[in-house]
C-alpha cells in the first residue's frame, strides 16, 4: 500500500533533472525522493523515439521498484516522446515536465506568441506545440532546437563569450519573430537564464517549468491524501554509469553538493 512516507521517484537523461529535483525539495522539503539519471545512456536528445521510450519505461520500473509513490519525468525529451506511452503501460501516478511550463506560458503570453527552446527530439516531436494549441487554438509558437546548450551547460561555459555567441546563433531567428514568452523546454537551460535573457531583452518573459512542476507534484499529492508535511526528507540517488562526474557537477544543477549516488547496472 502506497503511503506518506514513500518517496517521490525522479529521473532524467543524466544530471540535467537536478534543476527539477531542487525546486521539489524547495517546495515540498518534507517529501523523501529517489532520483535516478541514466548518465551511461544520455543524451536523449538526439535519440530515436522507440529507444527514448524504451529507456524512459526501464527508469520507471527502476523507480516503482524503488516503491515511490508518484514519478515526475524530469526529462524534457522523456516527456515529450515517452509519457503517453508510460501513462497506458504503468498504473504510478506520473507528471511531466510539458503540461506545467505549457500553463505558465499560456498565463504569461499578452501577444500570443510564443517561442519554445528545447533538445532536436523535443522540438521534432512537436509535443509542445500541440500542447499550445491544443490549450489555445489561436497561438503563435515558435520553435528551435538547441543542441549545444546541454554540452555548454555541463561544461560549465554559462556565462562567458562562447555561451553569449551560441545563443545569439540559436535565438537569432526567434528574436526576430517578436515572442513576448520563451519555454525554456530542456532541463539544460535554466542555467543558461543569464545569457538567453540578455540576448532576447526584459520584453520577453522566461518560462523554467521546474516551479510549476513541483506545485503540481504538491496538488497531486494532496488529491491522493499521499503528500508528506512533517519532517525533512532523505534524498537518494542512482545512476547508470560511475558516479564521480554525476557528483562533481550535479550540485551547479542541484544548487547544494551531491554528497554521493549508487550505481545500478543497465
Ligand atoms: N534531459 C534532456 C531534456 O530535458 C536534456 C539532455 C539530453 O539530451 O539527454 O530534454
Amino acid at each position: 500500500m502506497t503511503n506518506r512516507d514513500d518517496a517521490i521517484g525522479v529521473f532524467d537523461s543524466g544530471i540535467g533533472g537536478l534543476t527539477v529535483l531542487q525546486k521539489l525539495l524547495e517546495i515540498l522539503p518534507s517529501e523523501n525522493t529517489v532520483y535516478l539519471g541514466d548518465t551511461a545512456r544520455a543524451p536523449y536528445g538526439t535519440k530515436s523515439v522507440e529507444t527514448v521510450v524504451r529507456y524512459s519505461f526501464e527508469n520507471t520500473e527502476f523507480l516503482i521498484e524503488k516503491g515511490v509513490k508518484l514519478v515526475v519525468v524530469a526529462c524534457n525529451t522523456s516527456t515529450a516522446l515517452a509519457l503517453e506511452s508510460l501513462r497506458e503501460k504503468v498504473n504510478v501516478p506520473l507528471v511531466g515536465v510539458i503540461e506545467p511550463g505549457v500553463r505558465k506560458a499560456l498565463q504569461i503570453t499578452k501577444n500570443k506568441k510564443i517561442g519554445v527552446i528545447g533538445t532536436e527530439a523535443t522540438i521534432q516531436s512537436g509535443a509542445y506545440t500541440k500542447a499550445l494549441k491544443t490549450h489555445s487554438g489561436d497561438i503563435e509558437v515558435y520553435s528551435r532546437a538547441c543542441s549545444l546548450f546541454v554540452p555548454l551547460v555541463e561544461e560549465g561555459w554559462i556565462d562567458n563569450g562562447v555561451a553569449s555567441m551560441t545563443v545569439e546563433a540559436y535565438l537569432g531567428s526567434l528574436k526576430q519573430s517578436g515572442i513576448d514568452t520563451l519555454i525554456l523546454g530542456c532541463t539544460h537551460y535554466p542555467l543558461l537564464k543569464k545569457a538567453i535573457r540578455n540576448y532576447m531583452g526584459s520584453a520577453v518573459q522566461l518560462v523554467d517549468s521546474a516551479e510549476e512542476i513541483a506545485r503540481e507534484v504538491g496538488t497531486a499529492l494532496e488529491k491522493q491524501s499521499l503528500a508528506r508535511r512533517e519532517g525533512i526528507g532523505n534524498h537518494s540517488f542512482f545512476v547508470t554509469d560511475a558516479p564521480d562526474r554525476f557528483i562533481k557537477v550535479g550540485g551547479r544543477f542541484l544548487g547544494e553538493k551531491v554528497e554521493s549516488a549508487v550505481r545500478i547496472e543497465r
